[in-house]
């Protein structure tokens, strides 16, 4: 059955898929919500310049206890406090200029409606019954832990350290240990399901310990989705937002005008989530589809944490990125690096990334103003001063000399693959890594030619032009293949080069083609980068 599921997950579909977790509304956006996002965003951007039919989904998670207990706290109801933060997360992802194509909210009509369906179907099929679930609840993770874990814990949240509360109720169960034989066989096939390895292999230990059935219900508040024919229990969170991934796209209502758009964006999903929810997502989730009859999602992504000047983020430490902090940055240094940072420097693998001004500050000089800043000012004003502005022509394709070391049209096209490749598996560094390695190169190709002594001899005019016009063209495609981490500054660029872009059409791979910039196009010399004196000064908040 796996197999057959796992057979429809076609690779280099031509639609794509990309989800963030959908936030709790008890919580103000921080760095952590913003970073998980944003990861979606370069993706879901880079995919539709590259031509793909992208579907990129984000929201609010609205239900359960944590929720209900800080509406109760702040004396509101609990769908007002939904509304208010659902809000204030939709007005964050205009300030991040983040792309996503739906936000769905937990609490809306068309997510409930679907949920019930599939309960039902799922009370009917014998994967979920009745009975009672006695033990420990972590209530800012809303997970349910087992004695031994507690005990290891010492009866505390491992996330947030808070006491776990001790808990005794009628709840109905998801047979979630009738799927380990298909979950077993669906990691063994696929090795890439659960991403990074390490995080596979966690998920290996879970199922090694062998997994057990799951409450799904809970009867002791009622801020939740009502279980159909059941009313005394509303429906665990967990289940209900999970399934905002399929709700979204219409899937429990066949007949339905929003299935006929959006069905065709499953299976190929990718969940991009932290590694605290991994277990929900990359075991509970799968088990639930299968039991439902519901091709699986092709990969969940679990990136590490941010942590903050060396310390786990916290309010009373004051290191806290919260938005205010995050404005600080983008006031100095600008959307794209606060982008370009996140990307490159983030917790993409097994060991949390570590939030620092000096840090920040040394990548945006390093990267930003000496690399890709200091390269395109260099090229453009050579041109200017040379040529009056005008692109020059590159010597006929007969009676070009490549050196081995500056091929640019075989470096620049190995160099597309290779992002192009990173970018499929969702590795964002190693794609800016090698774009940033082209901009380097032609830094060595200059010093290499020196074109500013060329420019003193009159005979060999064409020569510096052949040099000028590969340099700039080869920061073009740079440019292109940087412009979803950085797309204010890589349009600056282009209107600069004259060149007209429209990345939504998708024309990536024709664009990257060598010999895409016309000689005697009227070029701009242009400082994309101002350089900023010193790190921000992180105690002065
Ligand atoms: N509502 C659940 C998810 C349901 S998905 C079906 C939830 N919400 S949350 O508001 O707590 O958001 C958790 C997510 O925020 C993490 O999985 C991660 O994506 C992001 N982050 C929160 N803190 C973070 C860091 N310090 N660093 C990086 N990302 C982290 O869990």
């Amino acid at each position: 059955m796996v197999r057959s599921l796992q057979s429809q997950v076609m690779k280099n579909s031509p639609t794509a898929y990309i989800t963030t977790p959908i936030y709790y509304v008890n919580d103000k956006p921080h760095i952590g919500h913003v970073y998980t996002t944003t990861i979606c965003d370069i993706w879901a951007r880079y995919m539709r310049f590259a031509g793909r039919d992208v579907f990129f989904l984000t929201g609010t998670d609205e239900h359960g206890v944590k929720v209900e207990k800080s509406a109760r706290e702040r004396e509101v109801s609990p769908q007002a406090l939904a509304d208010e933060n659902a809000a204030e997360f939709q007005r964050v992802l205009g300030t991040f200029q983040l792309t996503n194509n739906d936000f769905i909210r937990t609490t809306q009509d068309r997510h409930v409606r679907q949920v019930q369906h599939y309960v039902q179907r799922l009370i009917e099929s014998d994967d979920v019954y009745l009975s009672e679930y006695e033990g420990w609840y972590d209530e800012g993770q809303e997970e349910f832990i087992a004695e031994t874990k507690a005990a290891e814990q010492d009866y505390k949240s491992a996330i947030s350290g808070k006491p776990l509360v001790r808990m005794k109720e009628a709840n109905y169960f998801f047979r979630l240990s009738r799927y380990q034989k298909q979950l077993e066989e669906l990691y063994e096939k696929n090795p890439d399901f659960v991403r990074p390895g390490a995080r596979r292999n966690e998920m290996l230990g879970r199922m090694r310990e062998g997994l057990q059935d799951v409450p799904v219900s809970r009867t002791s508040f009622s801020w939740g989705i009502p279980v159909p024919g059941d009313e005394a229990h509303v429906l665990w969170v967990w289940l209900d937002a999970l399934s905002n991934y399929i709700t979204t796209l219409g899937l429990g209502e066949p007949e339905g005008e929003v299935h006929a758009e959006r069905a065709k964006y499953w299976p190929p999903a990718y969940h991009v989530i932290g590694k605290e929810i991994l277990f929900f997502h990359a075991l509970f989730w799968p088990a639930v589809l299968i039991a439902l009859d519901i091709p699986l999602p092709r990969s969940v992504y679990a990136h590490s944490f941010w942590i903050s000047e060396g310390q786990k983020m916290s309010k009373s430490l004051g290191n806290f990125i919260d938005l205010a902090a995050i404005e600080r940055y983008l006031d100095t240094y600008g959307l794209d690096m606060w982008r370009y940072f996140l990307a490159s420097e983030g917790p993409m693998g097994a060991t949390d990334s570590d939030f620092s001004a000096n840090h920040f500050h040394d990548i945006y000089s390093t990267d930003l103003v000496n690399t890709v800043g200091n390269c395109a000012s260099r090229v453009t004003a050579m041109i200017n001063k040379y040529f009056d502005g005008l692109v020059p022509s590159e010597p006929p394709s007969d009676n070009r000399s490549y050196s081995e070391d500056f091929n640019w049209p075989q470096l620049t096209d190995e160099t597309v693959s290779t992002v192009a490749g990173a970018m499929e598996r969702l590795e964002l560094a190693g794609a800016i890594e090698a774009a940033l390695s082209l901009v380097r190169r032609v830094d060595a190709f200059i010093n290499h030619t020196e074109p500013f002594k060329l420019a003193k001899d009159e005979t060999r005019r064409d020569e510096l032009g052949a040099i000028l016009y590969q340099c700039l063209e080869t920061i073009r495609i740079a440019s292109l293949l940087l412009w979803a981490v950085m797309p204010t500054k890589m349009a600056t660029l282009w209107e600069a080069l004259n060149i007209d872009i429209d990345p939504d059409q998708g024309k990536l791979s024709e664009l990257t083609q060598w010999g895409g910039i016309v000689p005697s196009t009227q070029v701009t010399k242009i400082a994309l980068f101002p350089r900023v004196d010193q790190p921000l000064d992180v105690t002065a908040v």
